[in-house]
């Protein structure tokens, strides 16, 4: 059956919806899901069609997924940075990168990482002193930049960890800048911030050929994962060094950024519902008391768990999933025109009063087995679905578990006035709408360690051009 009864999103004539999306994209994906289930969008020359009914998300992601590929203009912002990589490939180049990245996320291996982001975790807490003030934004991000290049390369970053994300930073809002005009300027004109993108990429990629260097003359722990894609159990390396490159910034990307933010803020969601903080005081203090934690505990932590995904589920690191046709689609009696843009949300789908009754509620044990059964299965998509699903969830989940869990058995964590109250959505990844400074109550004696700082060589320096790789690296 045909029908045109999709409602349009009004917008500029020229434009289309692409002032509103650039201005506030949450605001704007939140009016489309008012229009209705399925609502045709426009982003400039490029027509398109919001869709935030489960059904129609499994239709995309999973059931029809061979119709749909990544867009062109997410390849058009991102490819000079990441080359071809598994976030924006499709088609038999994607199916390869998934098939020669995928063990390296097994359970199996994923576990052997726990000491690691304990490490990391542990590190970072040293620096916490009882009583004084840290920035968590700050906090998260270098924790988990320290983990994503320890477990990758086996480096460590230690204070460097801030300049090798001030790179990711500066480059990720670039490209997303590129996005969000709809990638109208080439890549290739000599403009100011397209020499910068190149520049960046060139130190980054020669940062991490030295890295694989290091690997080749046995310097790196056969444990990482650059050994797992590099010298697989199962027969020859099954990509090239520069492929690897690609793939190594397209996982750090994808890997530390999500957390970090998912990490943020689980803590403000708990920081504005103390009763959820001392449930999960409780259940550290019942798990671990003051030792130290390991892997075996963490089946203990559900309540933790669920936490995280339940700020999964109202703040979604990656707040938007967009997909183009292959061919003319019908979905719900509507026609998508091939090649046509298809957008759909986690952050609508998650806060649909449809799917989760008192949407707003911070509500932990919606996540119970006997409460998650009721939940769609694709209202509920902070990591995707179908083949394309997020290649990083238990790397994720355990690591957000971890830190959770180890700041909460030494602090309790109180925002400082004027502090972010909530989220904001200028980039790839929800952020929060200021800075967030935490001031630090300590729960025992255990929480004042004094830090030591790290030692490890620099490789990052601040010039006169802004951030740089040192010539070292070069
Ligand atoms: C809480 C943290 C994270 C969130 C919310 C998250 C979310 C997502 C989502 C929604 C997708 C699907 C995108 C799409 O379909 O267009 C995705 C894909 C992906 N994620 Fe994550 N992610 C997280 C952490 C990680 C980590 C830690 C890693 C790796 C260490 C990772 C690696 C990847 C990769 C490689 C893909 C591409 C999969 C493919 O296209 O086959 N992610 N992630």
């Amino acid at each position: 059956m045909f029908s045109e009864s999709a409602p349009t999103l009004p917008g500029h004539w020229l434009w289309g919806n692409l002032k509103d999306f650039k201005r506030d994209n949450l605001s704007f994906i939140e009016s489309a899901a008012r229009a209705g289930d399925i609502v045709r969008i426009r982003f400039g020359p490029m027509g398109g069609t919001f869709l935030n009914h489960p059904d129609y998300v499994c239709q995309v992601l999973a059931a029809r997924s061979k119709s749909f590929r990544k867009p062109a203009v997410v390849k058009r912002a991102l490819n000079d940075i990441l080359g071809e990589n598994i976030f924006t490939s499709n088609g038999a180049a994607w199916k390869r990168s998934r098939q020669a990245l995928q063990p390296a996320f097994h359970r199996r291996h994923v576990d052997r990482y726990a000491q690691i982001m304990l490490d990391c975790a542990e590190r970072e807490l040293r620096g916490w002193l009882a009583d004084s003030i840290v920035d968590l934004e700050a906090a998260m991000i270098r924790v988990t930049m320290n983990i994503i290049a320890k477990t990758m390369f086996d480096a460590d970053l230690g204070a460097y960890a801030d300049e090798l994300t001030a790179v990711f930073t500066r480059l990720f809002h670039l490209a997303y800048k590129r996005m969000a005009t709809y990638a109208l300027i080439p890549n290739w004109l000599p403009t100011r911030e397209n020499r910068e993108v190149k520049r960046l990429t060139a130190e980054l990629r020669n940062l991490l050929r030295s890295y694989i260097a290091e690997w080749r003359a046995g310097r790196a722990d056969n444990a990482s994962l650059l050994n797992l894609v590099l010298a697989p159990e199962d027969g020859p390396p099954k990509m090239s060094d520069e492929q690897l490159i690609n793939e190594a910034i397209t996982i750090i990307g994808a890997g530390y950024e999500t957390t970090a933010y998912t990490l943020v803020f689980t803590w403000l969601a708990m920081m504005q519902n103390p009763s959820v903080v001392d449930r999960v005081c409780a259940e550290v203090d019942e798990v671990i008391g003051t030792r130290a934690l390991t892997l075996a505990d963490l089946p203990a932590f559900d309540y933790t768990e669920r936490v995280v995904k339940e700020a999964l589920r109202l703040y979604p690191s990656a707040w938007g999933l967009s997909r183009s046709t292959l061919e003319p689609v019908e979905i719900a009696g509507v026609s998508l025109k091939r090649n046509s843009m298809v957008l759909v949300s986690p952050w609508t789908l998650g806060r649909d009063p449809r799917w989760f009754p008192d949407p707003l509620r911070f509500d932990p044990d919606r996540h119970l087995p006997e409460n998650a059964a009721s939940i769609p299965h694709y209202a509920y998509i902070p990591f995707g679905g179908g083949g394309r699903t997020c290649l990083g969830i238990r790397f994720a989940l355990m690591e957000a578990v971890f830190i959770i869990a180890m700041i909460a058995q030494r602090f309790r964590l109180a925002p400082v006035p004027g502090s972010a109250s909530g989220p904001k959505s200028v980039a790839f990844t929800l952020r929060p709408n200021g800075p967030l400074r935490v001031k630090l109550s300590p729960r025992n004696e255990h929480a004042n360690t004094r830090f030591k700082p790290n030692s490890s060589r620099p490789f990052l320096c601040n010039t006169q051009k802004g951030i740089s790789l040192c010539p070292h690296f070069g």
